[in-house]
């Protein structure tokens, strides 16, 4: 590789790093992804983690608003400087059709997408914590 070559890809690097996130990527210790102990009866704790999956209705290019807000039961995860979801993803039949970056303290877990829902018979979630790791659900729509 040129010595240019060299300069122009690390400046590259750092411009990505620069544009990946605002907040500091040692924050996020656990990238692991969480099992629920028991699925048939979540804890608060995990329900605090849940992605809430919402289908609303199509407008008139058919595309159906799906909304995703972390926490279920009404138990809203946090969003402070050192704990916050940063990430969500959401997927159509295993097909990853959104995403979400997130800030800390600034915007809380939640993600809104007008999806094609043609033929789509399951919605998915992934929520990730910057402390407690990577929580999924899904429903069938
Ligand atoms: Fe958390």
């Amino acid at each position: 590789m040129e010595r240019r070559d060299a300069i122009k890809l690390a400046a590259l690097a750092a411009l990505a790093t620069t544009y990946a996130s605002a907040y500091d990527e040692k924050l996020l210790v656990n990238k692991k992804d969480m099992m629920l102990k028991d699925p048939a009866k979540p804890t608060d704790f995990e329900y605090k983690h849940l992605p809430d999956i919402t289908v609303g209705s199509a407008d008139t290019k058919g595309y159906t608003l799906v909304e995703v807000s972390i926490g279920q039961k009404g138990i809203i995860h946090p969003s402070v400087d050192n704990h916050w979801i940063y990430e969500i993803e959401l997927y159509a039949d295993g097909k990853k059709v959104a995403s979400a970056d997130l800030e800390p303290s600034t915007s809380r877990g939640y993600l809104a997408a007008r999806v094609n829902l043609k033929d789509v018979k399951e919605l998915k979630a992934v929520s990730k914590c910057n402390l407690h790791g990577n929580y999924t659900a899904s429903i069938k729509i």
